[in-house]
């Protein structure tokens, strides 16, 4: 595990385009697994500009994002294929067929989740996984459990998600309450894993997965696992460790 310490906010931002670009300036067919949240809004914000300065290439990476809201179209605002176009795809050279996102209209769910894992596996796997940190240490949409699935699948959304993701909907009742996410095993398949935290939210969350017991109720908890583990964290979400 790596730990990169930051100021804030930005600078994490910044830490982590970094890293990402890297990762394509050496390979420019890398798969990339991408997560959405207010987290990674910069680090998007930052790969764009590096697009516009030449510094990266997109036109030849594969992208897995994590996870999407059961029952929302691909142009609902919440939805997870909105945020992607708004944030990042619109603004760079990726082809359109090299985007892969789990659907969030769905009838054969069991299918469905297999495909991804399918197409996953056939393009080669993921090089480098980008995530984001639930406040109750979930990653994706891998909530605490008894169990935890490896694949991707439909999960339920735990009470504290619902009410903590419902500050981007008009009401808590707005919020889908299930997802489709990347499993457990699919995260840490990826050669390395990048994961961002900014915030005192995110601080008790962040010591459970650096510090904490490997369990099911922190699935982050797993990453201390994986052999290529990196943090960028602010002061405030470091300020437990
Ligand atoms: C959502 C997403 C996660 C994300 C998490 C944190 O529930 N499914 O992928 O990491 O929330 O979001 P934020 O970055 O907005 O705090």
């Amino acid at each position: 595990m790596r730990i990169h310490q930051v100021n804030d906010y930005r600078e994490m931002s910044q830490k982590a385009a970094s890293i990402v670009s890297s990762q394509v300036i050496l390979k420019k067919t890398s798969v990339l697994g991408l997560a959405t949240g207010s987290t990674p809004e910069g680090m998007y914000h930052r790969l764009i500009e590096m697009y516009h300065e030449g510094i990266a290439d997109f036109s030849q990476i594969t992208t897995f994002n994590l996870d999407e809201y059961l029952g929302l179209s691909p142009q609902h605002p919440q939805s997870y294929h909105y945020y992607m176009n708004q944030h990042f795809f619109e603004h760079i050279d990726i082809p359109a067929t090299n985007i892969n996102i789990p659907p969030g209209k769905i009838e054969n769910s069991e299918n469905v989740c297999r495909e991804y894992d399918k197409r996953i596996a056939a393009s080669g796997g993921i090089d480098l996984q980008v995530l984001g940190i639930g406040v109750n240490g979930h990653i994706g949409f891998n909530e605490p459990d008894q169990y935890l699935n490896v694949g991707t699948h439909v999960v339920d959304l735990t009470e504290e998600t619902i009410e903590t993701n419902s500050r981007f909907f008009t009401s808590r009742e707005e919020v889908p309450r299930q997802a489709i996410t990347k499993g457990m095993g699919s995260i840490m398949q990826a050669r390395r894993v990048l994961l961002l935290a900014s915030g005192k939210s995110k601080a008790q969350a962040i010591r459970d997965t650096v510090n904490g017991k490997v369990t099911t109720r922190v699935p982050a908890s797993f990453l201390q696992l994986h052999p290529q583990f990196i943090l960028v964290l602010d002061k405030e979400a470091a300020s437990l460790l």
